[in-house]
Parts: C-alpha cells; sequence; structure tokens
C-alpha cells in the first residue's frame, strides 16, 4: 500500500509499487463489485483551476464508483481563488473538508506547493506544462495491456512536446525501464525541455533522436504517442497559428506503421488525428481514456490505504504541519516565469540537485 502518500511525479511510486496498483486495476475491473464500498464515508476533493473532461469526470467516477464522495470546483472563478487566496490556504482548508484531494492548475509547481502545506493527500491532475502523473499511470497501464511490456520499446512522442505535461510525464516514468528509445518528432520550437532531455541522458539504456518528420519516424516506432498543439500555452496566438497543424496523423501515415504499433494520445484531440485513424486497430485512444477510471480507482484506494488506512480527516492531527520558510531577499529565482514561485511571490524558493534546480517546475535556478 502507497498509504498517505502524495502523487506529485509518477516516479513518486517505486516500479514495484506501480507494478502492484496495476494489478489492483486489474482486478477492479474483473470484480468492481469487490471494491463498491472501499470508500464509504471517505471524500474526494477536486480542485480544477484548468479545464478537464477526462481527469476529473474520471476522478469522480472513481470515487462514486468506489462508495466515496466528492466535492469540488471545476472553475477558478467559483472558489476564492478568484479574491486571491493562495494555494497553500486553499489546500489547507480543502484538508478540512475532504480525505484526498485533486488539483490541477496552470502553474507549474502547484501541486508541489498544495502537498507541502496539505493534511491529506494530494494528487497532481496536471501543472502548467510540467507533469501529468496520473495520465502517465493511465499510459503506462495501457500499454501494459496491448504490448505487455515496458521495456525494449521504441517510443514516438509527436507534437507539442515543449508544453506536453503527459510527454514530461511518461518519459520520466519510461526513463526507469530497460532498453527504451524515443523518438522525439517536433518542430524545433517545440523540443521538450532541457530538463526532460536531461532525464533520458542520465538513465542507463534509454537513448533518444529528434526527427521532426512524422512519416519517416513512424516506421520504426512501437507505440506512437500524439499529442495536440497547446494554444492556451503559446504567449503569442500568431505563433499558434503558424505551428497547429504541425503534425497529422491520417490513414496514409498509419500505412507505414508496423502492424502490432499502437496509437495512444492523452486526449482532447483537436485535429491531429483524422477520424479514419479512430477505426484503426491501432488506435487505443478511447480505451486508454476508460482505463484512465480504473486506474484512478487503484490509486484512489491505495493513497487511502483501505479500510484500515488512512485516517479520516475527522480523526486527523490538525495544524501541526510547518514547511513554510521566508523567501530570502530575493537572491535567487526560477528563470520560468511560469513556476508557481514566480507568480505567488509569498512562496519560498526551494531547490534541488545541488541548488541548481527549482524544486518546484525543475527549471534552472538564477543566482
Ligand atoms: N488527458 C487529460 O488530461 O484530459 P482532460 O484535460 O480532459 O482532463
Amino acid at each position: 500500500m502507497l498509504t498517505g502518500k502524495n502523487l506529485i511525479y509518477p516516479t513518486d511510486f517505486t516500479v514495484e509499487q506501480l507494478e502492484g496498483l496495476f494489478r489492483l486495476t486489474d482486478d477492479i475491473i474483473a470484480r468492481p463489485e469487490k471494491y463498491a464500498r472501499s470508500c464509504v464515508g471517505k471524500i474526494l476533493a477536486t480542485m480544477f483551476f484548468e479545464p478537464s473532461t477526462r481527469t476529473r469526470l474520471s476522478f469522480e467516477a472513481a470515487m462514486e464508483r468506489l462508495g466515496g464522495k466528492v466535492l469540488g470546483f471545476a472553475d477558478p472563478a467559483s472558489s476564492s481563488a478568484a479574491k486571491g487566496e493562495s494555494i497553500a490556504d486553499t489546500i489547507r482548508m480543502i484538508s478540512c473538508y475532504a480525505d484526498i484531494a485533486v488539483i490541477r492548475h496552470p502553474a507549474e509547481g502547484a501541486a508541489h506547493v498544495a502537498a507541502l502545506h496539505s493534511f491529506i493527500p494530494v494528487i497532481n491532475a496536471g501543472d502548467g506544462g510540467h507533469q501529468h502523473p496520473t495520465q502517465t499511470l493511465t499510459d503506462l497501464y495501457t500499454i501494459r495491456t496491448k504490448k505487455g511490456r515496458f521495456h525494449d520499446l521504441t517510443i514516438g512522442l509527436c507534437g507539442d512536446l515543449k508544453h506536453g505535461r503527459t510527454v514530461h510525464s511518461l518519459i520520466h516514468a519510461m526513463c526507469r525501464y530497460e532498453n527504451i528509445h524515443f523518438v522525439l518528432i517536433s518542430p524545433e520550437e517545440l523540443r521538450v525541455p532541457d530538463y526532460v532531455i536531461r532525464e533520458i541522458e542520465a538513465a542507463q539504456g534509454c537513448s533518444y533522436t529528434l526527427n521532426p518528420d512524422l512519416d519517416d519516424a513512424i516506421r520504426q516506432v512501437d507505440i506512437l504517442y500524439m499529442t495536440r498543439i497547446q494554444r492556451e500555452r503559446f504567449a503569442s496566438q500568431e505563433e499558434y497559428l503558424r505551428l497547429k497543424d504541425s503534425y497529422i496523423l491520417d490513414g496514409e501515415k498509419m500505412k507505414n506503421a508496423k502492424e502490432d504499433m499502437i496509437v495512444l494520445h492523452p486526449m482532447p484531440i483537436v485535429n491531429e488525428i483524422t477520424g479514419a485513424v479512430d477505426e484503426d486497430p491501432r488506435a487505443c485512444y478511447f480505451v486508454q481514456a476508460q482505463y484512465g477510471m480504473y486506474v484512478r480507482m487503484a490509486l484512489i484506494l491505495s493513497l487511502l490505504g483501505g479500510e484500515e488506512g488512512y485516517p479520516t480527516v475527522c480523526g486527523a492531527k490538525m495544524f501541526e504541519k510547518t514547511c513554510v520558510n521566508p523567501r530570502p531577499n530575493g537572491t535567487v529565482h526560477c528563470k520560468n516565469p511560469k513556476c508557481v514561485s514566480n507568480l505567488d511571490l509569498t512562496l519560498p524558493i526551494r531547490v534541488k540537485d545541488g541548488g541548481k534546480i527549482c524544486e518546484y517546475c525543475d527549471a534552472t535556478i538564477e543566482g
């Protein structure tokens, strides 16, 4: 059991813990009635500061199917964030009302901040263009089901690799397995961030090539992970319009792919995959989204520790957690303008890897 932990990065769980989570997912799919009352008396809070269909609704469905209850907001304008309340105070309050919280926020590192101030497990449902670990659990479960292994795979990642948090999380997770080759298919302007490249380079048994040509790359991959160009993350609409149709996967391109290749997509799909591909048996993105609910059921169960596990908030000891240090006179700052530490100036700077990397968003620290 993963009782009482948070999920901020997919690697917050060991490879063995992930396999346990996926075995639990198998069992939930096979015998859903066994789990129908597993979370009676527990409450899941959903804090969505950005739009969502799959992540929010699959979390809500997951908790309902476990017999628990759900509260939360889908529009930050209807929460006190609209009045200027900080993430730290928001999660302190949610901790009083719920047993487990899910947060999606446009600031990179926001879920990490929430976890630092929370009394209950926090799940990152997407923090800006940084990470999306529960999508990765869904992706991994789909790979396990459809390919039967996590090793010896060539994985093509195509589209907006700069802003695509699902891409960053999937690479982060796959770097722990043997003989993984990533083919990074994007325009130069939308290349993966440097910190993701550094992770691949540091991983034993992993390698990558940059190949902006989808027609060429599709021939060699075992998995093609398509992503949309993320309009909401562009500073310039002109730039978005120039790049938005960089890649369109259609029936013609699929003719050049391996017979057992699979196409994944975190969704939503905008226009980077044509309807003809939906009919191809290699297109797995709808079942991938369906698996997402079952994986999230397993995740909620694991973090709450089942019936004998994590105490409900009513039994928890409150307001003893201390984690905030005053920000040191602005001597250092994170270079990433979308980092939560640059959007909430009351947050202390936190660093890792010898002080060079921002703990919230993985960007470089400037001294
Ligand atoms: N995959 C995903 O995060 O979808 P939503 O934005 O609809 O939640």
